[in-house]
């Protein structure tokens, strides 16, 4: 019986020491801690910061139709040297290409240098504003733009739902493009209409209604969803070679207790 009760003991002994905890503890070669990259000096202070709206224009949207008459009229400068102004600031409403394509060409060829330019500065405000300030400044309704005095627009929030509201047209906020100061630019899915510009409502262009535009319930991107993985990959392979460690841990353990019950 004491011959039985020293084998068991070593048995469970050796079980034991092979165990993974066990041994990390004794081994010398333990697995070196992670190495951190060398700590880098302070970073330099950020630059000014310079956004260039041609420029962002051009790579984001459709916003083509917008910029060309920025560009022809020269208010592509006034909106870039306001947006050189840090303190204050822009903020611009850019209605997508598919906008001035609703709406007949005659509208805006009809319109002189000077209703062109100020239906452009009618976009804008001469500051910027987060999409989360528009709550607040819808109670300050209506708010001028970039246009003076008589060109206002109200902010609407329904719901969430932010629109701007101009004579004619009441256009939503279709998406944020930009929106860190001193630049905030919006995607707006009509262009805006002052009735000092239009004193009616312009006609719509006769064409068949467009496709329906992607809906706003995208798929979820599946960069958010892949993101976490390859970290865990690294974690799940360790956990299952210790898993692997202790069934042969249990399994010398039961031959173990095998040997006792037959000797
Ligand atoms: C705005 O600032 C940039 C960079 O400082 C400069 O190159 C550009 O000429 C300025 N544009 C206007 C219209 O003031
Ligand atoms: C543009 O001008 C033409 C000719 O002067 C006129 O027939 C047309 O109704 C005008 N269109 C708009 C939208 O004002
Ligand atoms: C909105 O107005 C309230 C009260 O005037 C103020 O406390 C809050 O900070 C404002 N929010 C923003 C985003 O400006
Ligand atoms: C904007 O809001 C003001 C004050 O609520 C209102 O008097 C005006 O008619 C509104 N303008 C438009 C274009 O909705």
């Amino acid at each position: 019986m004491g011959f039985k009760a020293v084998v068991f003991t070593t048995a469970v002994l050796a079980v034991l020491l092979s165990s993974p905890a066990l041994s990390q503890r004794s081994s010398p070669a333990a697995p070196a801690p992670v190495s951190l990259p060398p700590s880098t000096a302070p970073a330099p202070a950020p630059a000014p910061h310079y956004v260039d709206l041609a420029q962002l224009l051009s790579l984001a949207g459709p916003f083509h139709t917008f910029l060309n008459y920025l560009e022809k009229t020269n208010v592509i400068d006034t909106f870039q040297s306001q947006a050189n102004r840090t303190e204050e600031g822009i903020t611009i409403f850019v209605p997508k290409d598919s906008a001035f394509a609703a709406l007949k060409q005659s509208t805006f060829s009809n319109l002189t240098d000077d209703q062109l330019k100020t239906l452009l500065l009618y976009h804008a405000f001469p500051r910027f504003y987060a999409l989360s300030q528009f709550r607040n400044l819808s109670a300050l309704n209506p708010v001028n733009t970039f246009a003076g005095s008589p060109y206002t627009l109200n902010l609407t929030d329904d719901m969430g739902s932010i629109s701007v509201q101009s004579m004619w047209s009441k256009p939503r906020i279709a998406s944020s493009v930009y929106a860190t100061d001193p630049v905030a630019i919006y995607a707006l899915n009509k262009v805006l209409l002052p009735m000092q510009i239009f004193s009616k409502d312009p006609p719509l262009a006769p064409v068949p209604a467009p496709a329906p535009e992607p809906g706003a319930a995208d798929t979820p991107s599946p960069a958010a969803s892949k993101s976490g993985g390859l970290t865990d990959s690294r974690d799940s392979s360790a956990a299952a070679y210790s898993a692997g460690v202790s069934v042969a841990s249990c399994l010398m353990l039961a031959a173990a207790g095998c040997l006792m019950v037959m000797w």
